[in-house]
């Protein structure tokens, strides 16, 4: 696609999450600019060989990484419909109530395909989408990846322990998985979650302490749970909400 016609696509998306470089010199205009944090994850240098599900996945920027690391086979998960956050039922309500069902399927598009199927169409990928919710995915794809990456979902969602139970049960055995999670870091050796309870500008329910953070993914049933460290960062519009984002590794049991 030449550079004016790839401008004028991305600028039809009305919702960018990632900054993605497109090529041409066209770049998204992303909330979030994720670029400088990648190598934070510890992914393998290498996927060639493995099936990987990115859980999630907006646009899919990680996504498309795991592609160019050779994976075989990598699927991206994110949700049907904007309804099908994990919001309270009080809040669907009130959103059925004040959009029209043509209304909610407009922004099912803008926020949960469009930017994803335009760079899906830029880099010619095989990256299969799935559209369900996290806890739905391990009865979906149970037993089916070697790799397992699920990052900045997790505060969103009311039950994180049934999440990442739900993304063990994707992995085959000793799968492993790679976890990026929103920390509260202030206090030390102490298991504790800050419950935020919000709805905007996201919902947000629960964000960890490191200890509790990795008791989530032992509760979970996850194993040889390792912290990898950790990076603040902010979205691209605000500078000033800078939150942290902690790294931790571990296995599914053998
Ligand atoms: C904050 S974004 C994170 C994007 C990406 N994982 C990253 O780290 O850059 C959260 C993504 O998870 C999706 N999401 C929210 N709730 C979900 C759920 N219950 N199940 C699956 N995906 C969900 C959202 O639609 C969104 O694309």
């Amino acid at each position: 696609m030449q550079r004016g016609e790839l401008e004028k696509r991305v600028a039809a998306v009305p919702v960018w999450y990632h900054t993605l470089d497109l090529g041409e010199g066209v770049v998204t205009p992303g909330y979030f600019d994720m670029r400088p944090f990648v190598g934070h994850f510890r992914f393998p240098t290498s996927m060639a060989g493995l099936s990987v599900v990115d859980v999630g996945t907006s646009n899919g920027q990680f996504a498309f990484h795991f592609e160019r690391l050779g994976a075989d086979r990598v699927i991206a998960v994110d949700l049907a419909h904007v309804l099908d956050h994990d919001f309270p039922d009080w809040y669907r309500r009130e959103l059925q109530q004040r959009y029209s069902a043509a209304e909610l399927a407009r922004i099912d598009e803008e926020e949960l395909e469009a930017g994803f199927s335009l760079a899906h169409e830029v880099f010619a990928s095989k990256v299969e989408k799935r559209r369900c919710t996290v806890y739905e995915l391990g009865d979906l794809m149970q037993g089916q990846f070697d790799v397992a990456y699920c990052s900045n979902l997790v505060q969103h969602l009311r039950d994180p322990v049934r999440a990442l139970e739900s993304i063990r049960r994707s992995l085959k055995p000793s799968g492993q998985f790679v976890f990026g999670c929103s920390c509260e870091l202030s206090v030390e050796n102490v298991s504790y979650a800050i419950f935020e309870g919000r709805i905007d500008p996201h919902i947000t329910y629960w964000v960890p302490s490191r200890e509790a953070a990795q008791r989530l993914c032992q509760m979970a049933g996850f194993v040889d749970v390792q912290w990898v460290g950790a990076f603040r960062f902010a979205p691209v519009p605000h500078p000033e909400r800078v939150g942290t984002l902690a790294v931790l590794h571990a296995r599914n049991r053998p």
